[in-house]
């Protein structure tokens, strides 16, 4: 599936893709994704009308904010295409590192962002409510690759 950017007028569409794979409440709406896709270094990537993954960058390091696949298009590798493209995008623009944050409890994700070369690199307790810890991790990268799985992030 290509993979297109996506900007503040794409923000109804990505609430939709997001409202299929997180609770109400988790979701994100429409205004909340505008505002962040019109803020400096923040983009987006979307494959069709099944997937997005939104990320930051800050000079050399990045991070992936949300990343959400319509369920019934799940288990094609749409994630994983989001991921390694915003990988190689903040690589090249000279990431040299990506960061994100995980519920400990979501298997699919973690086993998504370990495929992609993500090591855990610390627990965030109670980050999403008392009792929800997440998982940092991160990604090393060099510019202009996406497939340096180092963890020197040098
Ligand atoms: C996590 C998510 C984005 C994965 O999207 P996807 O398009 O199904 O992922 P892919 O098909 O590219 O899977 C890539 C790899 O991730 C891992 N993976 C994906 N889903 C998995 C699952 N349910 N259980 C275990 N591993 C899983 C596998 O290693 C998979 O490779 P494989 O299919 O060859 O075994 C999707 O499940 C989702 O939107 N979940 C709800 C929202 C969410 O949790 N977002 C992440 C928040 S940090």
């Amino acid at each position: 599936m290509k993979l297109v950017a996506a900007g503040p007028e794409d923000a109804t569409l990505l609430a939709a893709i997001h409202a299929t794979s997180f609770p109400p409440g988790a979701a994100w709406d429409a205004e909340t994704l505008a505002t962040l896709l019109s803020l400096d270094g923040t983009f987006a990537l979307r494959a069709g009308e099944k997937g997005f993954v939104l990320a930051r960058q800050t000079l050399d390091e990045a991070e992936i904010l949300t990343l959400a696949v319509d369920p019934a298009a799940r288990r094609g590798g749409i994630g994983a295409a989001l991921v390694s493209t915003a990988l190689a995008a903040v690589g090249a623009a000279g990431a040299k590192a990506m960061f994100l944050e995980v519920a400990e409890a979501n298997e699919a994700a973690i086993g998504l962002y370990a495929a992609a070369g993500f090591t855990r690199i610390g627990v965030r307790r109670d980050y999403y409510a008392p009792g929800s810890h997440a998982l940092a991790m991160r990604r090393c990268l060099s510019a202009g690759e996406n497939s340096n799985q180092s963890n020197d992030c040098k």
